[in-house]
């Protein structure tokens, strides 16, 4: 049988615990589609066509990647996609605490649905998008955090900001 699962997040931008959750997926999974929601609630730094492009280029080198963008609900995207299966990396209890409440939400608006949580690798479970920002507008090195390839997209992005 092929087996799809969504692995949806808001990557602003993506970063190395992402990377570590989807090659991870990918053992388990024949196809990973990477789900990156328009995520209105978040003020983020990168939009939607600029996440799209950054989390293409830091995964150019995985296999049996779809990277897509969405703007409704993630059981929607999850029919559209033909899968019933989400995945999620947990860091730590905080995560547990929002996942689980996600899970149970989705779970109602669609029964089929089930979620695979795989626990976040010990080397990236205190990374989080808005540290790292913060770090990089700081002009911190980010060599441990985010894929090289995307560095210099994201300080360019940042000194753009910066000077508007
Ligand atoms: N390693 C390191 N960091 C990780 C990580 C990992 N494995 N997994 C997540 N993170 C971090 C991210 O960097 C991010 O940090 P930030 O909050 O500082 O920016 C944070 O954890 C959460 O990010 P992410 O995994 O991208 O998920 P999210 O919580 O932003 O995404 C959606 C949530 C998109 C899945 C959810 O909002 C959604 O489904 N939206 C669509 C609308 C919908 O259906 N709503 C109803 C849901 S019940």
């Amino acid at each position: 049988m092929y087996r799809k699962a969504i692995y949806p997040g808001t990557f602003d931008p993506i970063t190395l615990g992402h990377i570590n959750i989807i090659k991870r997926s990918i053992k388990i999974f024949d196809k990973i589609i990477i789900a990156i929601a328009k995520n209105q609630n978040k003020n983020t730094l990168f939009n939607l066509q600029e996440r799209i492009k950054l989390t293409k280029k830091a995964t150019n080198k995985i296999k049996n990647l779809k990277i897509i963008g969405f703007n409704n609900l993630i059981i929607d995207c999850v029919k559209k996609y033909k899968t019933n299966i989400l995945i999620r990396g947990l860091r730590n209890i905080n995560d547990f605490i929002k996942e689980q409440q996600m899970a149970y939400i989705n779970k109602n608006l669609s029964p089929k649905l089930e979620n695979i949580f795989l626990m976040s690798s010990k080397k990236f479970n205190y990374i989080s998008s808005s540290l790292i920002k913060e770090i990089i507008k700081l002009k911190g090195d980010m060599k441990n955090f985010i894929p090289k390839i995307i560095y210099k997209d994201i300080i360019n992005k940042l000194n753009n900001k910066l000077k508007n």
